[in-house]
Order: structure tokens, then sequence, then C-alpha cells
């Protein structure tokens, strides 16, 4: 079922530098995501938002992280789209990063291993980010060329239920000013999640697309990227709190790195307005075709 953030998706065009695959625009569709679906009420909440059991897994190094990777057994292999989230935390980590690592899980599991997709989507969960981004550093450096070249582009999802939350998209485009535009594509990613958020009644802002998370060696490789992030440290603005709601004055995250960024270091409803853009943009583009680079 098509809907109005679909139709929204442009053409990802890689016409300068190395051709990274092809994704179309998004006129096939979008799966429905079972839960993700604004349709289907808050049944995120209770997927992602109620663990049982909170275990603390102990110091990890560089040397004993792991990322864990999962890739649907459908759609081409030579164009895919991959999605992330660092599962590694300072303390706890709920909202940095449970929040990503818990949309992008619920998003593979209710997508399943072999959904329509034309172009494979890969599931990635890096370790060590909060060491130095290590996992998907390392990640990207093992693939050959070839294997880079294959990547559609990459979806990074750092942060997308802070307290306070702002709604930030990666400047992909570097219309804000902050940072230097990323690879071609990564202009009509943000669009696509900007578009999909507005459809959800929320004016997202631009934040600069500078590094600070797993997309950076994508983009250094030269791969369209982009993704969600609801704020940390940095405090909310008069105007932001008006169009949001939310404490202005406040961190966006007042635990940010902090033991407190427990169970209750979540804002819910941003949770589910993000995971369902995530999940969105993710399997429309997995469905896109139109070959553009010719
Ligand atoms: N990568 C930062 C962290 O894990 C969070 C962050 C994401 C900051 C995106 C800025 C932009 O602590
Ligand atoms: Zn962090
Ligand atoms: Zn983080
Ligand atoms: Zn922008």
């Amino acid at each position: 079922a098509a809907d109005a953030g679909a139709a929204a998706l442009l053409v990802v065009n890689n016409t300068e530098g190395p051709v990274h695959g092809t994704l179309g625009d998004a006129d096939a569709g979008v799966i429905p995501v079972a839960g993700l679906d604004p349709a289907d009420g808050d049944a995120l909440f209770d997927a992602a938002g109620t663990p049982a059991t909170l275990e603390l897994l102990g110091e990890a190094t560089v040397d004993t992280s792991r990322n864990v990777l999962a890739q649907t057994s459908t759609g081409r292999t030579d164009n895919v789209v991959v999605v992330g989230a660092h599962l590694d935390a300072v303390y706890a980590g709920i909202s940095d990063n449970g929040t990503g690592s818990a949309a992008l899980l619920e998003t593979a599991l209710r997508l399943g291993a072999a959904p329509e997709v034309n172009n494979a989507i890969r599931f990635a969960w890096w370790g060590a980010e909060e060491l130095g981004l290590h996992g998907s550093t390392q990640y990207v450096r093992s693939l050959d060329a070839e294997q880079q070249l294959d990547i559609a582009l990459y979806l990074n999802l750092d942060m997308i239920g802070s307290p306070n939350p702002g709604y930030f998209v990666y400047d992909g485009d570097g219309s804000d000013g902050s940072s230097e535009p990323g690879p071609h594509g990564s202009a009509q990613i943000e669009r696509a999640l900007v578009d999909h958020l507005a459809a959800q009644g929320i004016e997202a802002e631009g934040t600069a697309f500078d590094g600070r998370s797993d997309y950076r060696e994508f983009v250094a490789v030269g791969i369209p990227a982009g993704g969600l992030f609801t704020g940390a440290e940095g405090e909310m603005t008069e105007e932001q709190a008006a169009k949001w709601g939310g404490t202005a004055g406040d961190a966006y995250d007042p635990h940010y790195h902090q033991p407190e960024d427990d169970l209750d270091n979540v804002d819910r409803r941003a949770l589910l307005v993000n995971a369902r853009t995530a999940a969105h943009v993710a399997t429309a583009y997995g469905l896109s075709t139109r070959e553009v680079n010719g």
C-alpha cells in the first residue's frame, strides 16, 4: 500500500564519482511494516519499550566488541539498502542507543527474512561506536571496492527517542551551512526523511552531517547516507519547544552519556515516529528499482 510519504521519495542518482548501485523513485509503494504503520497504533511501544530484564554485559573493548549483521534473502545484492544503529552504550544506553537498536530490530523482525523487495536490505548493529566508531569503520574498510559499490545507501539511527526530543535529520545537502554536503544522493535521503516526518505532522530541522556517528566511514568512501536524531547535549530553543513541545532551555537528552540513561529516559512518541520513518524510508528504497545510472 503506497502512502503519502512514499511518493515523496526521489531518485538517488550517482552521476558524480563512483556509482553506488541504483535507486529509483519509490512509486512502487511501501511494504507495510506491521506495528510501524501509523494505523497500527502504538505496538512498537510494547515491542521495543518494555524489555523484561536489562543485562549489562560489562566493559567492551575494541577487541571484544562485535558487529551483528543480517540481510534479507530477497532483493538485489548489488544495490543494497543498509540500515544501522550502534549497540554499545556508555552506561545502560537506552536513549543512546537502545532506541536506534530497538527500532532497527523491530523493523527487521516485522519485515521478515524474505520480504518482496527489489533491493536487499542489510541490518547492521554496530559495536564500539562510543569508543570511536570502530565497528562501522572496520566494517566499511573490510569491504572491497566492489562490495562498497554494491551499497546503494546507508541510513543511520543513533538516538531517536531523546526525552526532550528534537526532530532532526542529517543535513545531507549542506543547506544548513553547519557541514559539507554528503555524497551525491544524501540530499534526496534527507528529503525523504523530512517528508515522511512532515506526513506525520512534524516539521524537522537539519542537523550537522559532520561524522559524529556510524555513517562517517560510509560517507568517507562516497556512499550516500542519511539519518535521524532527536538530540543529545544541545539545548532546545524557544522556537523548537513551541513547534515540537518539550522544554526550552533543557538539553534534548539531559542524561546523555550518564548513568541515568535508563528505561525512563525515552520519549516513546519520538521513538515511534522515528521508527516508522526509518522503516518506511528503508523499505521504500528496498522497493525502488528504477535504473538511473544508465
Ligand atoms: N554518536 C553520538 C553518540 O553516540 C550521538 C550523536 C549522533 C551525536 C548524531 C550527534 C549526531 O554519543
Ligand atoms: Zn553516545
Ligand atoms: Zn550514540
Ligand atoms: Zn539540508
